[in-house]
């Protein structure tokens, strides 16, 4: 019988798991399919009961519905538990509903892909925003074994609510002192929304950076930002936001469909075909 997953979110026409799943699903020649389903708030709680009754083995969820995923569900994983939000579900074979969250795994494990000396003694990373990007950036990072991280956001007391999620290894600074001191750290991160199309550029002055570290964008649209661009041309290893949302998918792949798929750059060059439609 053909298994099938899908996505759902609200909108979600926009999402690229399709691509993504569908492409694995060819490549690997697997009876399965990939659907997207457009599911208002409101209707979240009754869709995910009846996930079966729809057909469905699991489902990635997207905004806006990633925390109360996490609360339908019967089981949760650490990642999920600690980031507050699950991106990936599965139902188990007695129908329960299981809630895990691959967005750390997909970052760090891109990070490991495009830039492997990443994590060889990287004393301090800094973090720009706090939205959801950053709590779960936050969590595969510590988890990782990074020591210390710097966390700024233009709203501040969002970054401190973070901070006091995971603790003391996070150091809350004011926005206007992420240029002055970024001379320490091995590890940029921008998570805002900051640089892709449509939106200005991530204001920020890189010269303090040191030349070794690492710069990396969870923005993919387009795939190299203005930060990239510029930590590119004065030396600096960069690592695009593409590569995480590949990676954060092969968790729920294998789940779903029992291959554990491989991201490689023909899949790539498949996603960013497709980057410019919507
Ligand atoms: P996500 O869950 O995808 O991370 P989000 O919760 O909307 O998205 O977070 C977006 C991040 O981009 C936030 O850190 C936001 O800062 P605020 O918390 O102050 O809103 C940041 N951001 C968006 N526009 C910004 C801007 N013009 N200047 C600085 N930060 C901005």
């Amino acid at each position: 019988m053909t298994r099938r997953a899908c996505v759902i979110g609200w909108p979600v026409e926009h999402s690229r798991s399709p691509v993504i799943h569908r492409y694995w699903l060819n490549e690997y020649g697997i009876d399965g399919a990939y659907e997207k389903e457009a599911v208002k708030p409101a209707n979240l709680g009754r869709f995910l009961e009846e996930l079966s009754g729809h057909g469905y083995v699991g489902a990635n969820v997207t905004l806006p519905h990633k925390e109360a995923a996490l609360g339908a569900a019967g089981a949760a994983d650490a990642a999920a538990l600690a980031i507050g939000a699950a991106n990936t579900l599965w139902l188990d074979e007695k129908g329960a509903l299981h809630a895990s969250n691959t967005d750390a795994y997909g970052f760090v494990t891109n990070l490991d892909a495009e830039a492997p000396q990443w994590n060889d003694g990287v004393g301090l990373a800094m973090v720009l925003g706090a939205g959801g990007a950053a709590r779960a950036i936050l969590y595969g990072l510590l988890a990782a074994g990074v020591p210390r991280i710097l966390l700024a956001n233009r709203t501040k007391a969002k970054a401190e609510a973070l901070a006091r999620v995971f603790g003391p290894q996070i150091e809350v600074i004011d926005w206007d002192e992420r240029a002055a001191k970024l001379s320490a750290c091995g590890l940029l991160i921008n998570s805002t929304s900051l640089g892709m199309t449509g939106q200005p550029p991530l204001d920020i002055d890189i010269s303090a950076l040191p030349g070794s570290a690492i710069v990396a964008d969870i923005v993919y649209a387009p795939l190299l930002t203005p930060l990239l661009v510029e930590s590119a041309k004065r030396g600096n290893a960069v690592v695009d936001g593409l590569g995480m949302l590949l990676h954060q998918a092969v968790p729920g792949f294998e789940r779903w469909f029992g291959v554990r798929p491989h991201v490689t750059p023909a899949l790539r060059a498949h996603v960013v075909a497709t980057l410019g439609e919507t």
